[in-house]
């Protein structure tokens, strides 16, 4: 689907990148040429990581950083700068997230996820966002989720936090585009992860059973499918696109929107019937 050159030569940083999706599209940018920082907490993690990426023939560094952290962040974006000379793309992809009924949170709960998910890609947006405007080009992902919008009972620390990443996507949009720097996101639906499901669709609640049955195209995401929108995003053929939150969900959020979908469990027969009411009338 890209040219095989299409990231050559572009440095980026992945936070959360020894894992699940941010490893899936750590995987695609290496092959597509990128050379790459990926960052989390757990530097065994990142290492393993950093070895497989290093097999498409590209630079890795593997950079432990908790992102809540500003130091640390300020310090994994000088060791990348003087490793690589500059940031051309910042991927901000860690998070933390657990369900739990709202009244059962601490103030520590709320704060931790808001932490990470939120201050976290602010932290990082801000540090790597002045060697971006130094160059005046830059381009920085966001992984949201459609609960940004929607809102969404359990999870109610990451729905606030991911709605501030989604506020934050759009404000950057309009006033860093003069610095040459373009922001989007990426909304995810559920494509399945360890880190994800383990917190989320703990096994014995048949979650994941419902999941499937309340996405219009019956299936979870694939995560090359994820990668290659992140591709196109960070890449200069989306150079118009900025701002912009993308969902890639099988239309699941559209599906709990519309008031009338839960008609689909009317069967066949029922609408014939309907039909043939309304024609004898007339
Ligand atoms: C209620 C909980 C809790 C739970 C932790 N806490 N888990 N409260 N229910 N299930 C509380 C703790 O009691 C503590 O509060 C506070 O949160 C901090 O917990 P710690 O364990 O000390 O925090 P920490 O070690 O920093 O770990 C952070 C973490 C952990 C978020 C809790 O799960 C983590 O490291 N996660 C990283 C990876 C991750 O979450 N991946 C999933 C992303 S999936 P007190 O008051 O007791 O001190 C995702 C999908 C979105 O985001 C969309 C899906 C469709
Ligand atoms: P994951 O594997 O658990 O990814 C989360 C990553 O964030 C881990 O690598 C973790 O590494 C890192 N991280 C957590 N806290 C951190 C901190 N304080 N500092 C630095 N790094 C930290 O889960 P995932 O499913 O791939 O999630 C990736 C992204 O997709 C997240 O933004 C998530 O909200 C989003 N998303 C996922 C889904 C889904 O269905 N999977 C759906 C919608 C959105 P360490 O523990 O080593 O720090």
């Amino acid at each position: 689907m890209f040219d095989v050159q299409l990231l050559k030569g572009k440095k980026i940083v992945v936070t959360g990148g020894g894992t699940g999706l941010g490893k899936s599209m750590a995987t695609r940018f290496a092959e597509l040429g990128a050379d790459l920082v990926i960052t989390s907490r757990r530097q065994n993690v990142i290492d393993e990581t950093a070895k497989d990426l290093r097999e498409h023939g590209v630079k890795v560094l593997a950079i432990s950083c908790d992102v809540r952290d500003t130091e640390q962040v300020e310090s994994m974006v000088e060791q990348t700068v003087s490793e690589f000379g500059t940031i051309d793309i910042l991927l901000n992809n860690a998070a933390g997230n657990f369900i739990s009924p709202t009244e059962n949170l601490s103030s520590n709960a709320f704060r931790t996820i808001v932490d990470i998910v939120l201050n976290g890609t602010f932290h990082c947006t801000q540090a790597v966002g002045k060697v971006m405007r130094k160059n005046k080009s830059g381009v920085i992902l966001n992984i949201v989720t459609t609960y940004a919008w929607t809102g969404s009972g359990y999870v109610v620390p990451s729905a606030c936090a991911k709605a501030g990443v989604l506020a934050m996507t759009r404000s950057l949009a309009v006033e860093w585009a003069k610095y040459g720097i373009r922001t989007a996101a990426i909304a995810p639906g559920p494509f399945p992860t360890k880190g994800a499901w383990s917190r989320l669709a703990p096994p014995g609640l048949g979650i994941e059973k419902k999941m499937k049955e309340r996405i219009p195209l019956k299936r979870v995401g694939e995560h090359i499918e994820l990668a290659n929108l992140a591709t196109y995003l960070i890449s200069d053929q989306a150079a118009y696109i900025n701002g912009e939150v993308v969902t890639i969900d099988g239309g699941e959020w559209l599906k709990g929107a519309g008031e009338m979908n839960e008609l689909e469990k009317i069967p066949k027969a029922a609408w014939k019937l309907l039909q043939m009411k309304r024609k004898k009338k007339k």
